[in-house]
């Protein structure tokens, strides 16, 4: 039956979710962290479900933690070989998909390099769709994992106020964050140069600073980004040696924000790019390890809730066999 509190059959991204659906997530996420903390961590609320995992990028933490709450659940899942499967043969993205589909899956996990990829995708098959990340656009589960992380640490989401630092610009994981955390109450400082936060992302609600020690003072979050190296097309900073002495982490840099402000990575992390290894295994302050652990909590709760969904939402839509897209 669909769940009142979340009726929606995909999770596409952060934007347009309300709070309360927020909350909710957040809630029934909340609930699994000490599943996954036992000694035995099965479950059997996915049984008989399937799950397939379909990444066009590489993944360590999504991957692996996606097909752990499926497993954890009693859901069969499948890792697709992107590298070894008919794509290399030229296979489209939309006839893969639409291949997948005719096998049934409750649940697609789907990563892809182009931004809007995803949603294309989950209009051609029948089965609830997650995005795991596409392009620079939203990686909407990553939000709520670093979401989680914040409320579980802090007690709250609304009144803090959290620094995201770094290569905004080419970054689905500052997307999602900036969404989810505007419309939970909480204040949002992007910070970085010019080329990698532009002006106009003031425009999302966020204050936007290119000085960090102004920018993270007397903040309760400090979120540090990765240079997305791969997304881009000439040159962003001068140096990576420049970009650390400006706008890398380090101990005098985190002085200015709170004394208890957490430092949070969504990974992988450059050590000595963006974030100083002094900061990242300060284990009083740095809750990158924990923001893995939410995230398997995270997706235990969203693949269970949109397999639950399925059933109502699957029954109006019509079936897209192979070669009818
Ligand atoms: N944070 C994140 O998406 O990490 P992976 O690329 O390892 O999945």
């Amino acid at each position: 039956m669909t769940d009142a509190a979340f009726p929606h059959r995909h999770l596409l991204g952060i934007q347009g979710l309300t709070p309360p659906e927020i909350q909710h997530l957040l809630d029934l996420a909340d609930g699994h962290v000490d599943q996954c903390r036992g000694a035995d961590k099965a479950s059997d609320g996915m049984a008989g479900r399937t799950v397939i995992n379909l990444f066009f990028e590489n993944s360590t933490r999504t991957r692996t933690s996606f097909e752990l709450a499926a497993k954890r659940q009693g859901a069969e899942v499948i890792n697709m070989q992107v590298s070894t499967s008919s794509v290399a043969k030229g296979e489209t993205l939309i006839d893969t998909a639409v291949t997948l589909n005719a096998m049934h899956p409750d649940v697609l996990v789907v990563r892809h390099p182009e931004s809007g990829a995803v949603k294309l995708l989950a209009e051609k098959v029948n089965c609830a769709v997650v995005n795991g990340g596409d392009g620079s656009h939203e990686h909407p589960t990553q939000a709520l994992l670093d979401a989680l992380t914040i409320r579980r640490r802090k007690g709250r989401l609304d009144g803090l106020r959290v620094a995201i630092c770094g290569d905004v610009l080419h970054s689905r994981v500052a997307r999602s964050n900036i969404h989810l955390l505007t419309t939970m109450g909480t204040q949002v400082r992007l910070i970085g140069p010019r080329t990698l936060v532009p002006a106009s992302c003031a425009a999302m609600g966020v204050e936007v600073f290119t000085n960090m020690r102004e920018g993270l003072t007397d903040c309760d979050i400090v979120m540090m980004l990765r240079l997305q190296t791969e997304r881009m097309t000439g040159n962003f900073i001068p140096s990576v040696r420049e970009y650390f002495r400006f706008y890398g982490l380090d101990r005098d840099k985190l002085s200015r924000a709170r004394p208890d402000a957490l430092i949070m990575h969504p990974g992988p992390m450059n050590r000595g790019v963006e974030i100083d290894s002094d900061v990242a295994d300060d284990f009083e302050r740095s809750v990158i390890r924990e923001q893995v652990e939410m995230g398997v909590a995270v997706r235990m709760a969203v693949l269970r809730l949109l397999a639950g969904n399925l059933d109502q939402t699957r029954r109006n839509q019509p079936f897209v066999g192979a070669g009818g897209a």
